[in-house]
């Protein structure tokens, strides 16, 4: 018996769930050195997240393309890093971050089970259709959708709610997987069922909903999802 029941769809988180943010910086290791462009790529993650909750709250909304540039002068300015050329190439590092390995697999079998399979994501569109395009994933998906028309970021419910509109389901139909455990929260409060790829074996959140179940590695969904 799984806990999802006869669930319609299954929708992914992007970033940290289908594509790897752990070398986004490679391209200054060369001259910052690898301790230091990895400082600078968990601060600008870190910095990134703040500002599209921040922006969320304080009602000034821009798009994650634009919180990705700012939270990356951040993240420069504190690491004392200098280079307009550099900062041009780490930020094309969002429009192709690579797939995690699990990835193809993973979305196949979920559509061999018979589910629909989207992405609902901060990411501007163009940043989407780069990612999605560069791992060659199109094929896999019913929908990207990015939290655009909302006009807020997520775990605002009103992001959640595109994916119910895309879809015409109610929210006890849609699985929604994602890595990041703010965002299982935001699902789960929103009424998803909700799946927490917890790749990195993270501690679980303390917020007020949570995930139905918990996983490592994209090649478990399937079977967690049959019926
Ligand atoms: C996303 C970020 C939150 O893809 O990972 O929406």
């Amino acid at each position: 018996m799984n806990h999802f029941g006869a669930v319609k769809a299954c929708v992914f988180d992007a970033y940290g769930t289908l594509f790897d943010l752990g070398d986004l910086t490679r391209a200054a290791v060369p001259t910052l050195g690898r301790q230091r462009a990895d400082a600078l790529n968990a601060l600008w993650r870190r910095k990134q997240l703040d500002y599209s909750w921040l922006r969320s709250l304080i009602g000034r909304h821009t798009d994650f393309w634009h919180v990705t540039g700012e939270s990356l002068d951040h993240a420069m300015l504190a690491l004392d890093v200098a280079d307009p050329l550099l900062r041009a190439r780490l930020m094309e590092a969002w429009l192709t971050p690579p797939p995690f390995a699990d990835v193809v697999e993973g979305l196949g079998a979920v559509r061999a089970a018979g589910l629909r399979t989207a992405i609902l994501s901060n990411g501007s569109v163009a940043m989407l259709t780069g990612a999605v395009g560069a791992a060659g994933i199109q094929r896999l998906l019913d929908a990207v959708i990015s939290v655009e028309p909302a006009g807020v970021f997520k775990p605002h419910p009103a992001v959640y709610a595109l994916a119910v509109d895309r879809l015409d389901l109610p929210p006890g139909e849609i699985a929604f997987v994602t890595a990041n455990g703010w965002d299982a929260a935001g699902a789960a409060a929103f009424g998803f069922k909700v799946a927490w790829l917890n790749r990195q074996g993270a501690a679980p959140e303390m917020l007020p909903a949570g995930p139905k179940a918990e996983f490592r590695s994209l090649a478990e969904l399937a079977p967690l999802l049959r019926p």
